[in-house]
């Protein structure tokens, strides 16, 4: 027995020596130490012994696992050190290495435009007010004086879901929608997509528009005018001034068409104006009374004005961007300038 001790200290220590990853060093502790392993096996024998020799060869056999369990230790510190070495080694990262640049978005020339717009009559105390995309028949035409057979539908001929739900035409819609939710004062901003069938370099069928709205007592057209002529200022950032042009939208009476001198050629004349040194922005006027009447506002002690521009027509205007499909394209280099 005291020899197959012996034996077995000396090729366990051997094996151990021998071993130079720890994935074999746990099969060493199998091997040796586990519940079928050589000192498992070795205890078996222990009945065999006589018994005044069994407390002796008990130690002998307690020391043999002792040693060989120390000795597996020491050699895992070993290893696992070298294994560490090993991949710090590999892994090392050279930090002078130049890094990848992470490439950074920027706004859509619309999203720039409608928050440059927000902004400034934000300041003038104007609050956001956003309707839904697909509407009522009711609330996009009827009572915006659009009845059914009016002409005017002809210029936003659209996409109906249903004889009286469609996609909106204008934001003009959330007019409605916010004199029946809210009582004058109102002044609101109501930004957002808008669809009609058109489609060349100027139209697109789905496009995006600002609506205003302010109705209070004692509102007039001189309000309207100031209150664009400073957001026009602020937005095209000149010293632009405003014209008012005469013009027709069932729901304002009267209506303009509101042209900003030309940001190009400062109103002298360039290709830009087309000569004329004035560029249209956008249509406006006073609330129909019989808009005023259809949302339960009495339009003898209420006035209002109201305006409705298309934000890639100023984004066009001020950065000189030739066709409106550009917008869409998704085309990095044409956004990444902006
Ligand atoms: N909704 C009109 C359009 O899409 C624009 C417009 C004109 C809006 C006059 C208004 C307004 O609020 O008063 O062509």
């Amino acid at each position: 027995m005291k020899e197959r001790i012996k034996l077995l200290l000396q090729s366990a220590k051997e094996d151990i020596k021998n071993a130079s990853v720890s994935k074999e060093l746990y099969e060493l502790r199998v091997k040796y130490l586990g519940r079928t392993g050589a000192v498992t096996e070795l205890l078996k024998g222990m009945k065999d012994v006589p018994k005044e020799d069994k407390p002796a060869i008990g130690k002998l056999v307690n020391d043999l696992r002792e040693d060989i369990e120390r000795a597996i230790e020491e050699s895992e510190k070993q290893v696992k050190a070298k294994e560490l070495e090993k991949r710090l080694r590999e892994e090392e990262i050279d930090v002078t290495l130049p890094g990848k640049a992470l490439k950074k978005g920027s706004l859509h020339p619309v999203n720039l435009v409608r928050n440059q717009l927000i902004d400034a009559f934000s300041g003038l105390g104007f609050k956001v007010f956003e309707g839904p995309e697909i509407e009522l028949d009711y609330y996009n035409f009827q009572q915006l004086n659009i009845p059914e057979d009016h002409p005017a539908r002809d210029m936003q001929d659209t996409f109906y879901i249903t004889d009286s739900i469609l996609l909106r035409t204008q934001t003009s819609a959330g007019q409605i929608r916010c004199m029946e939710k809210d009582k004058p004062p109102i002044k609101i901003l109501s930004p957002g997509r808008v669809y009609r069938s058109d489609y060349d370099a100027t139209h697109s069928p789905m496009f995006h528009q600002m609506e205003g709205l302010v109705v209070d007592k004692g509102i007039t057209l001189c309000d309207l005018k100031g209150v664009l002529e400073e957001v026009c200022k602020k937005v095209f950032e000149a010293d632009v001034k405003t014209r008012l042009r005469p013009s027709y939208f069932p729901f304002t009476e009267p209506s303009v068409e509101i042209d900003v001198s030309c940001c190009e050629c400062g109103g002298k004349g360039c290709s830009l104006c087309k000569g004329t040194g004035w560029i249209e922005i956008l249509g406006a006027g006073m609330v129909n009374r019989v808009v005023l009447e259809n949302c339960d506002v009495d339009p003898d002690v209420y006035s209002g004005f109201a305006f409705g521009l298309g934000l890639e027509r100023i984004a066009m205007l001020k950065y000189g961007i030739p066709d409106i499909r550009y917008f869409y394209d998704n085309d990095i280099r044409f956004l990444k300038q902006f």
